[in-house]
């Protein structure tokens, strides 16, 4: 595949971004796959036939919540490279070395991931499910991606747009999160159980915040370049959702231990803190959305997957905020603990805010890589992105709305102590139903774009659109 990505024309900071962006796409593929096997297995006769092929829910939802990371990361990781070559122009050989070890160092494993999992080697921790030697290969590959990025953006840091300080800080979180999470194989850890669950969801919370401050400066760093409203990564709000940020890193691990014994005034604070990220995240994409459709109404109205996914996210950001909010309420939280609307809210802030702001990203990066209009059209805003765009998103509501329901139904039917009733036997096939539209219509969006990936140079060259 790599070999395949050198298109003439192309430099080899730009063959790097379309490499990672291809890596992440993979990754999604990978995750959907696993995702819908993982519905098909909600269905009792599916089940029977998966299991006695050795197949099982249990092997299959880690395998699909790692995929699903990984692309978040990578995808996160691939503006952060659009960003390198945008600003510092061509790369160096040793920019290239680290990058080609990185990438080694990750695809190994992915592979280790693949081939392990299902056969029951996991840590059993949930989020970093991987052995430690795999995760030790992920931690490496970031370590040398945070030395080419910090590198070269060190020199007048503090004159950078706010995007920068997101990145940055999002990498070396990660770095210092993904080693904390694995604090569990100290002897010390494994003596303190309480100790134990604390550290790991401190990390995980701020695991979440390393890709969300990488998420959020991917947004703004397109809502610049596609607008070319400089005045987005200096404004107020921008940087109020960075300091935001980085406080609920540090707090938002609060949600995950209501169960431990804590002060009461911890929970306040992290909700507080967790609603205000919410609020001022929903402000900083109204103010992208808007440059961006000024500029797109200066220019040719014509449909652009970026400003449409990017304002799907606005408006699911607002009703995931209020899912939460109410999620958050102590009594409500109690009793809706362990069922589906904790993936509703997971999942769904996965796929419809932090998987759509990515997708949008990719829309643009793969326009400024193959910049004939022509391809543009045809391809990377083409009518077919645009009903898959539709689709994924119908089916996504249906799947989200599912998820609250049914959960809804169990935690009231568990607290009342009655038995399920008994229209949730029509949950499963709802569930597979809807999660395949998703899985469907988001893989037809990546089918759209894959001619790009596959023969990069025939479309950088701007006469052969008419021959593809
Ligand atoms: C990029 C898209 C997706 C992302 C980022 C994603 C993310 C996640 C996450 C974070 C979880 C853990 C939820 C929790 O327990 O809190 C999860 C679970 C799951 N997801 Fe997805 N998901 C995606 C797409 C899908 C699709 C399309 C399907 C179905 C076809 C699906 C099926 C499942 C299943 C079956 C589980 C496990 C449920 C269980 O434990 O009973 N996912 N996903």
């Amino acid at each position: 595949m790599i070999a395949k990505l050198r298109p003439a024309g192309m430099d080899r900071g730009e063959r790097m971004v379309l490499v990672l962006i291809a890596s992440a796409l993979g990754c999604v593929v990978l995750s959907l796959t696993f995702g819908a096997l993982g519905a098909l297995a909600y269905m009792p006769a599916a089940s029977e036939t998966l299991l006695e092929g050795g197949v099982s829910l249990a092997q299959l939802r880690p395998l699909h919540t790692t995929f699903a990371s990984a692309w978040l990361f990578l995808a996160a990781a691939a503006g952060a490279y659009a960003y390198l070559n945008t600003e510092f122009g061509e790369t160096t050989a040793g920019d290239a070395w680290r990058f080609r070890i990185q990438m080694v160092l990750w695809g190994l494993a992915g592979l280790g991931a693949i081939f392990t999992l299902p056969f029951g080697i996991v840590s059993g921790r949930e989020y970093l499910a991987l052995h430690p030697a795999l995760s030790l290969m992920i931690w490496v590959g970031w370590a040398l991606f945070c030395w080419t990025f910090i590198s070269k953006v060190r020199r007048e840091f503090f004159a950078r747009p706010v995007y920068v300080y997101m990145w940055s800080v999002g990498m070396l979180f990660f770095l210092w999160t993904f080693a904390e999470g694995h604090a569990y194989l100290l002897p010390w850890m494994k003596q303190r159980p309480l100790a134990d669950l604390q550290v790991q969801w401190k990390s995980c919370g701020t695991l979440v915040a390393s890709f969300n401050q990488m998420v959020y400066a991917g947004l703004l760093y397109i809502g610049v370049q596609k607008s070319g409203d400089e005045s987005l990564g200096h404004s107020r709000s921008a940087f109020a959702l960075f300091g935001i940020g980085l406080l609920n890193s540090f707090t938002n691990y609060v949600h995950h231990t209501y169960h431990l014994p804590q002060a009461e005034f911890l929970k306040w604070i992290s909700f507080v803190v967790s609603m205000l990220e919410v609020i001022i995240l929903v402000i900083v994409i109204k103010e992208v959305v808007q440059a961006l459709r000024a500029k797109s109404l200066a220019g040719v109205a014509i449909f652009d997957a970026s400003t449409s996914l990017f304002g799907l996210a606005k408006s699911w950001n607002m009703c995931l905020l209020f899912l939460a909010l109410l999620i958050s309420i102590p009594p409500l939280n109690t009793l809706i603990h362990g069922t589906h609307v904790v993936m509703a809210h997971s999942m769904g802030s996965e796929l419809a805010i932090d998987s759509y702001i990515l997708l949008g990203s990719f829309a643009f990066i793969l326009g400024s890589l193959f910049p004939d209009p022509k391809v543009g059209e045809a391809l990377i805003h083409a009518p077919r992105v645009q009903s898959s765009i539709r689709f994924l998103n119908v089916f996504l509501v249906c799947l989200v709305v599912l998820l609250v329901v049914e959960g809804l139904t169990i935690g009231i039917t568990r607290y009342l102590g009655s038995p399920a009733p008994e229209w949730l036997i029509a949950f499963p096939p709802f569930f597979l139903v809807f999660g395949l539209g998703v899985a469907f219509f988001f893989l037809r969006l990546i089918v759209c774009w894959l001619p790009l990936m596959l023969a990069p140079a025939a479309f950088r060259n701007r006469s052969s659109i008419h021959s593809n």
